[in-house]
């Protein structure tokens, strides 16, 4: 059988993205397994490295194209930005991307389209300076973001918003997640030495670790016997937010792909948990990671804001809100985001995690504790959102308290994705007051004390 043309595949993966505004994670596995092994890397690789460098690649391809291609023939247009995207930022000979993208066109029944292609990317190679030094004009371009983005992170972040950018546009670093009750960081550091794979402790997250290279987790000792697991730092820090003890009660409220339920059961075996989750084929990863976890818990596939669905009536000591958001911290690891997301998804966002602070306060017992989560970077989703909520609840905002990480927003603790480091994530940590414990003529002074501006 013919070898299949890589960058044919790549096109496939990315129309679903570009056309029906689908998730790469919905798209790419179907093409990876149609791949030769030897192949894959190279397939994600591509998609990965076009839709993070997507805007500029456009802003090049404007300049080379002179009549738009029409939407038919969005195919022959991803060919001519992946074969950009070859010889800007990878290490394959110009020759080879060039002849295997432009020969792609043959695979799309679309020869009469190489002679485009071919003209197009051999000019780029003439004229890359010139072509390059236009992409200056416009900040869309330059930094590889869409702009209604960049104009929020400058209004929400007018310190950091650059470095922030300069991180969403790097290879993020593979973190593990020790599990705790199986072995200790220090110990599982030093068999990945026995192995030679470089490896050093996260600064936060007290089960991560970094590694040097990015591997196949087939090679990670103990991985199917569920020693250690891929969850980034960011998302590690939710489990000792949570002050969890044994035998409590615990909803983990949008649960799926299920790292942070599992973190927690690692730490405090004997928790009962319900973890909830909208879409059955996420929560089916739940079940996956927990077999080989070997780890369990109530698992509901429901919207979490119908109560009646899932619900027994008995209150919670803990809850985990780790509420969908527009995933503007993960943009490294998801850089479909970039294209996906609009200016209009965000109030909406809000909105819904708004409402589900609100409804789930409900399920928590007096006394208890949630941590409110997004991997979102814009204060609307988060700080804003948590400001809101202690006007409209009995809510105390007692965390992050001392934090190490991210910065103080008066509102919760938001950290922006950091080169080699965490991703974008925030964390709010509320305590409902005991029955009785505060009365109507305390609230104003702890209002008062709620509405410190953020550093
Ligand atoms: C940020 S992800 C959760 C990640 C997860 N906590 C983890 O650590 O692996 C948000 C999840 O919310 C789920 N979700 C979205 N809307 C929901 C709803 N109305 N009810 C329940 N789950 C919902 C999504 O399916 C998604 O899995």
């Amino acid at each position: 059988m013919a070898r299949p043309n890589i960058r044919v595949a790549a096109v496939k993966a990315l129309l679903p993205v570009v056309n029906q505004q689908e998730s790469l994670s919905g798209s790419l596995p179907n093409q990876l397994e149609l791949v030769p092994e030897q192949d894959r890397g190279l397939l994600q690789e591509l998609c990965f490295g076009t839709l993070r460098w997507l805007t500029r690649l456009e802003g090049i391809r404007a300049q080379l194209v002179t009549k738009p291609f029409k939407s038919k023939d969005r195919d022959i247009d991803l060919l001519l930005l992946l074969g950009l995207y070859q010889l800007i930022y990878t290490r394959i000979p110009a020759h080879a991307a060039i002849n295997e993208t432009v020969s792609g066109a043959e695979d799309l029944k679309k020869g009469w389209a190489k002679g485009v292609l071919n003209g197009c990317l051999r000019r780029f190679q003439r004229e890359e300076t010139e072509l390059t030094e236009q992409l200056q004009r416009s900040d869309a371009a330059r930094l590889a973001h869409p702009n209604w983005f960049l104009q929020q992170l400058k209004q929400d972040w007018p310190e950091q918003w650059s470095a922030a950018v300069d991180a969403n546009n790097q290879h993020p670093p593979m973190i593990l997640r020790v599990n705790h009750s199986q072995s200790s960081r220090d110990n599982y550091l030093q068999r990945l030495q026995d192995k030679g794979i470089e490896a050093f402790a996260c600064d936060f997250a007290s089960d991560g670790i970094r590694l040097e290279k990015a591997t196949d987790v087939t090679r990670l000792p103990g991985f199917d016997q569920g020693m250690v697991s891929v969850q980034d730092e960011a998302a590690q820090l939710a489990a000792d937010l949570l002050q969890l003890a044994p035998n409590q009660r615990v909803l983990d409220a949008c649960a799926a792909p299920g790292g942070k339920t599992a973190h927690m059961l690692e730490r405090e075996p004997s928790l009962s948990v319900v973890a909830v989750d909208s879409e059955a084929n996420r929560l089916k990863r739940v079940e996956e990671n927990f077999q080989r976890l070997q780890l369990s818990a109530e698992l509901h596939c429901s919207d979490i804001t119908q109560l009646d669905n899932w619900w027994d009536g008995k209150l919670f000591d803990r809850i985990l809100l780790d509420a969908p958001c527009s995933a503007t911290g993960v943009i490294r690891r998801h850089p479909d985001i970039k294209w996906l997301r609009r200016k209009t998804d965000i109030p909406a966002l809000a909105e819904l995690q708004q409402s589900m602070l609100q409804l789930l306060w409900k399920t928590l017992k007096p006394g208890g504790i949630m941590v409110y989560a997004t991997c979102s970077v814009l204060a609307i989703e988060n700080a804003r959102n948590i400001q809101q909520f202690l006007t409209l609840s009995d809510a105390r905002l007692i965390g992050p308290v001392e934090a190490n990480f991210g910065m103080n927003t008066g509102f919760g603790q938001q950290l922006l994705p950091q080169p080699q480091g965490h991703d974008g994530f925030f964390y709010a940590v509320l305590q409902k007051p005991e029955e009785g414990g505060l009365s109507e003529k305390e609230l104003p002074e702890k209002i008062s004390a709620k509405t410190e501006q953020p550093e």
